[in-house]
């Protein structure tokens, strides 16, 4: 009976990743393998979300831009400054792209998983695929140019939308899908 519900394809890659999304390494164009990434942080809401939508759903959720923020300040400002001003690396915070598929969430999900040129190295073996999709939430968050050129914003957040001002602070009770669940009321 379990053998005549197993398709071919969830057999012979029962551990492989689905995703109803390709994803591209940013220079050669050569397709990403998802199950190279660590093993953590595959199957989160946002990561399930992300491979069957390629809309990256952190982006401006107030619950998860903290975390994205520890993460850039991490593994990305060294080379690309505090605020994506840039520096070894090139500005993330404005609208000139190198390269434009990163105006996409799927296009900027493949750099960070797959690197670019010279010192950008894939983060695939240093990010989860979920701090992925955290630390680039962060990076539109830190957006400081015309929304008209923020195509990753959907409408309602271009509506919100206001840029960045150094110094904001999110709290780690920021309502969200990155909200920690409730704790349970303790017994007494
Ligand atoms: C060791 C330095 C270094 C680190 C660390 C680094 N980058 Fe980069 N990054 C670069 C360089 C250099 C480039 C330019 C590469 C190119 O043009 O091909 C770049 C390019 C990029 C681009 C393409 C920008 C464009 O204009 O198209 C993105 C997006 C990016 N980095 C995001 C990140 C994120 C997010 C992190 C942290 C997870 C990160 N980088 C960490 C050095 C770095």
């Amino acid at each position: 009976m379990g053998a005549a519900l197993c398709t071919i394809i969830f057999c012979v890659g029962a551990h492989a990743i689905e995703s109803s999304v390709e994803f591209h390494n940013t220079v050669t164009g050569e397709t990403l393998n998802l199950d190279e990434s660590l093993p953590q942080g595959r199957d989160t809401p946002g990561v399930k979300t992300f491979l069957q939508t390629g809309i990256d759903p952190y982006i401006e959720d107030r619950s998860c831009l903290k975390r994205g923020e520890q993460i850039f300040l991490t593994a990305c400002s060294g080379c690309h400054g505090e605020i994506g001003e840039g520096k070894v690396g090139p500005g993330l915070n404005d609208d000139y792209w190198t390269y434009p598929e990163n105006q996409t969430d799927v296009g900027i999900f493949g750099t960070v998983f797959g690197g670019a040129r010279a010192q950008m190295g894939p983060q695939v073996q240093n990010l989860t695929m979920d701090e992925m999709l955290l630390v680039i939430a962060w990076v539109r968050h830190l957006y400081k140019d015309d929304v008209k050129h923020a195509p990753w914003f959907n409408e309602a957040q271009k509506k919100t939308y206001q840029p960045y001002k150094l110094g904001e602070k999110f709290s780690d009770e920021e309502p969200g899908i990155c909200a920690a669940p409730p704790r349970q009321a303790a017994a007494e």
